[in-house]
């Protein structure tokens, strides 16, 4: 069976820079202490006027152009988002009308920091199967827009930031491209970073007396000790599935591109798997936290900084709110 290959690449982050100083006028907070517990040093913040689907588009726009496909050749588009310009539609329905596609599949799916690599997966069975044939795969998040930018909020505030970055995936042979992918979840410990507004259970659903008593639904929560601590267990768990399944050793690997969550979690499990930090991709020091586009936007980034070239194995890997996890292997 054919693979599918990564035909373009785009990124797109908002023009507005906040450094971890400018955070420390708004909350009680440090450069020191961001620094110190998670290498962010900057992210991008969209404006009042901008949502998800701004960034995705630009994302896509890069892609498309990288790829020289025409917009009417897309036939499915997935965007792993979880902060949608809308509670409903997807960003994937604003996507299909503002590029032009024609009257195509296209769906969101929710699945946190791990949502690219969910969607890539999903984009790569269909055009295994045949039933499609040019995905656009987008992950993008205006995480931003949900945060509370207080003191209240801070342990989160600092953390997150926004963007978006896409990928064309095409049928390629059987030997390059998308080589395999592996999904996980645990939902037991879904409470450990969540969101719980809008929602249709009871105190989540809006109205003006739930949003009066609970505003602390609709703003999310994390226990950053918990995600940490299975985050560290999961990233290695799920690149050596990637590696057992495709007959490889992480020597063979040019480049791990993770989640951009926190680099003392990047060092930990460098560490855990013996392997040189150098080996692992980071630039969460200038994004933060971007959820569903952290992957796809590092995965740009390192490929024009000449750290991907052709032949080159390169394993993508996610972990993020569900618990949700997974990796995808990749031969440029
Ligand atoms: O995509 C997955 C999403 N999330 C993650 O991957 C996050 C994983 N977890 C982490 O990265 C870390 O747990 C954090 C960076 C979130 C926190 O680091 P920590 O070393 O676990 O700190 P902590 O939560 O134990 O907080 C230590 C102290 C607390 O004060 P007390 O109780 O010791 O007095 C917090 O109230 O730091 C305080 N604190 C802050 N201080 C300044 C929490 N947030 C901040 C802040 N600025 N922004």
């Amino acid at each position: 069976m054919n693979n599918s290959i990564i035909k373009g690449i785009g990124y797109h982050v908002p023009s507005q820079v906040v450094t971890n100083d400018d955070l420390s006028k708004i909350m009680d907070t440090s450069d020191e202490w961001i620094q110190t517990r998670s290498g962010i040093k900057e992210r991008r913040w969209v404006k009042e006027d901008e949502a998800a689907s701004h960034l995705a588009i630009e994302a896509s726009k890069k892609a498309i152009m990288m790829a020289n496909v025409s917009p009417e050749d897309i036939d499915l588009v997935v965007v792993g988002t979880i902060s949608s310009d809308y509670f409903f539609p997807g960003v994937s329905a604003q996507l299909q009308a503002e590029l032009g596609l024609d009257k195509i599949a296209a769906f969101d799916l929710k699945a946190a920091c791990s949502g690219f690599v969910y969607s890539l997966s999903v984009a790569d069975q269909f055009l295994k199967t045949g039933m499609y044939k040019t995905a656009l795969v987008v992950g993008a998040e205006a995480q931003t827009k949900f945060i509370n930018k207080s003191t209240e909020g801070r342990d989160i505030a600092v953390l997150f930031g926004d963007g978006a970055g896409a990928v064309i995936l095409e049928p390629g042979d059987s030997h390059s491209g998308v080589l395999s992918t592996h999904l996980h979840c645990d939902g037991k410990d879904l409470k450990y970073l969540w969101m719980e507004g809008p929602g249709s259970s009871g105190a989540c659903q809006i109205n003006i007396d739930n949003i009066q008593q609970n505003p602390s639904h609709y703003e999310p929560h994390m226990n950053g000790k918990k995600v940490f601590q299975n985050a560290v267990v999961r990233f290695p768990e799920v690149i050596q599935e990637a590696l057992d399944a495709n007959d490889l050793s992480i020597d063979d690997v040019a480049l791990v591109i993770p989640h951009q969550a926190n680099l003392r979690i990047i060092q930990a499990v460098a560490k855990r798997m013996n392997v040189p930090v150098d080996k692992f991709y980071a630039n969460l020091q200038r994004y933060g936290n971007t959820t569903a586009a952290s992957i796809p936007i590092a995965l740009c980034e390192a490929y024009n900084e000449g750290k991907i070239s052709k032949g080159d194995i390169i394993i993508l890997a996610a972990f993020g709110a569900g618990f949700t996890w997974a990796s995808a292997a990749i031969k440029w």
